[in-house]
């Protein structure tokens, strides 16, 4: 283990008591070295090492981004970067893709595989299942989750899993290493959960506190076809639990992130960075939920609610208005409002007085989103007991795999409960793991559907000539998601087929 004062390169690096990838014992010391552990032969280079940890939907894009980085001077490659992961199955499966050059998760951005091909070619991108590893990085990026709990319906957290994922870095990291914290947080974490955790490591290891460097910088990313840029081209905020951490974040976040067109915000601590991710989607939740009760009243009073909608973000001031849809799934918006009421209640005790009311009832009315859609298909087909449904779209948003908390699957969970067969299809999903479904990847033939629901705006579905589609089946047409264009569903409607859509009502001619 490296010693006070020198990085583990120096002291000559860790040993390898462990596994990189699971039954090698590996003496390593430097980046060149753990590839060759894991049978890639990479040329030595005195490029700063850095560690992401979790190789999820965040954590894949970010390793990417930062094995992408070059100085615009060379044309080189700024760092060598280590993805690290669980040994588990999945997290095995992660860490062998990108050790072979494949994405550990899918992705339908193009520029995500080129950036894969790129740091497959100049070799500075691998991952490991290997914790010791961090005793390499300058710089240790967490990308790891944080699930919320619901305990008799009162939000809470579990710190276990992301302590542990902390702990690990700090045990190892060279003096002056940093360490990023991406995850979303309930405010005040890094302050008072995760900063005393890395100072009684630190103190183990005999430094002092402000030897390790810890800063919050939360990512944006969105995995869908503008996955990279998400990343690499966006606004930033960080913040640092120190001044020399804040500087230090800063100094790798220009590196990697496009600072000229899109400047990094600073914030003055950690708690007020964490506040701001989970403000900002905690907004997003709120806006979506409010345009659920419009879109109920413009479907009773056959007003499209898309074109009012459409109108009004004519005006600035307004132009993010959302629009009602088929729910809010995903891993962020389902769980992110209700982060800043477990950390009033569990970090900060603060009394009951200090509610969320807004982002409770959002997460709560966003849920219900799909079920509702359900309703007015049960209704419009006079029960859905013996029904035979299709449903198009399962993961939570267009364009991506993912399928944690999707509307989708509560859509089918009670379709399935009032009797109704339903046949599943996604472009991007090959087994829906929530609900254990083998999805065929060809979209599946029309015959004998009562009704065909669009749940999610994939570009294959915006795409499609649905009345070819159907040719001369007729089933109802459920546009749950905005999918379908006006001339589409006049087209449909001509044709004899009845058309629905959310926040509109029947379709009729144009
Ligand atoms: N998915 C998004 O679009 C998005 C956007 C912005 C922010 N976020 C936030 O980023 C964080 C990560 O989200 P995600 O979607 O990538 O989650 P994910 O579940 O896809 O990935 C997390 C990964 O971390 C790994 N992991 C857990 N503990 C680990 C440890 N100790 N060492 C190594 N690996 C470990 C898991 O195996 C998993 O592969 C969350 O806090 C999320 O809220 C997500």
């Amino acid at each position: 283990m490296a010693q006070k004062g020198q990085s583990a390169a120096q002291s000559g690096g860790p040993h390898f008591s462990g596994k990189v990838l699971e039954g090698k014992a590996v003496p390593a010391h430097s980046f060149s070295a753990i590839a060759a552990a894991i049978g890639r032969s990479v040329p030595p280079s005195d490029r700063p090492i850095v560690c992401v940890q979790g190789l999820g939907f965040v954590g894949a894009a970010m390793a990417l981004a930062v094995a992408d980085a070059r100085d615009p001077r060379t044309g080189q490659p700024r760092f060598d970067v280590i993805g690290v992961e669980l040994p588990t199955p999945d997290g095995r499966a992660k860490v062998d893709a990108v050790n072979v050059g494949d994405l550990p998760v899918r992705s339908a951005d193009p520029k995500m595989s080129d950036a894969m091909s790129r740091a497959r070619r100049t070799g500075n991108l691998i991952a490991v299942t290997n914790d010791e590893v961090y005793g390499l990085a300058s710089v240790a990026v967490v990308d790891v989750h944080l699930d919320l709990l619901l305990d008799d319906g009162r939000p809470t957290v579990r710190y276990d899993g992301l302590i542990t994922a902390v702990r690990m870095v700090s045990q190892r990291l060279p003096v002056g290493g940093l360490i990023i914290v991406e995850t979303t947080v309930p405010p005040g974490t890094c302050d008072r959960v995760l900063g005393p955790e890395i100072d009684r490591e630190a103190a183990r290891r005999g430094l002092k506190c402000d030897e390790l460097l810890l800063a919050h910088s939360y990512e944006r990313v969105m995995p869908g076809s503008d996955y990279f840029d998400s990343i690499v081209n966006f606004w930033r905020v960080f913040s640092g639990r120190s001044q020399e951490a804040a500087d230090a974040c800063e100094r790798f976040l220009s590196q990697v992130v496009n600072t000229e067109k899109y400047p990094l915000t600073r914030l003055p601590s950690t708690t007020a960075s964490e506040m701001a991710k989970v403000l900002e989607n905690s907004y997003r939740a709120a806006t979506i939920a409010f345009m659920e009760e419009w879109g109920r009243f413009a479907e009773e009073i056959n007003v499209d609610l898309m074109e009012v909608v459409n109108a009004i973000r004519k005006r600035p001031t307004h132009s993010n208005i959302r629009q009602p849809g088929f729910g809010v799934g995903g891993y962020c918006l389902t769980k992110d409002p209700l982060f800043a009421d477990v950390a009033a209640r569990d970090l900060f005790g603060l009394p009951p007085t200090v509610d969320f009311p807004f982002c409770h009832r959002a997460v709560a009315t966003n849920r219900a989103m799909p079920i509702r859609c359900l309703d007015r298909l049960d209704r419009l087909l006079g029960g859905l007991r013996g029904k035979r449904l299709l449903l198009l779209g399962v993961s939570y948003r267009q364009d991506v795999a993912d399928t944690r908390f999707s509307p989708s699957e509560d859509f089918l969970r009670e379709a399935e409960a009032r009797g109704a067969s339903v046949q599943c299809h996604d472009p991007l999903v090959v087994h829906w793991p929530e609900v254990n479904r083998q999805l065929a990847t060809a979209l599946p033939h029309p015959h004998g559907a009562d009704a065909v629901v669009f749940a999610v705006q994939h570009r294959e579905y915006q795409e499609m000539d649905v009345l070819a589609w159907l040719g001369a089946h007729r089933p109802l047409v459920f546009d749950g998601n905005g999918v379908l264009t006006r001339t589409q569903r006049s087209f449909l409607h001509t044709a004899g087929i009845r058309v629905f859509s959310i926040g509109r009502g029947e379709e009729a001619p144009l």
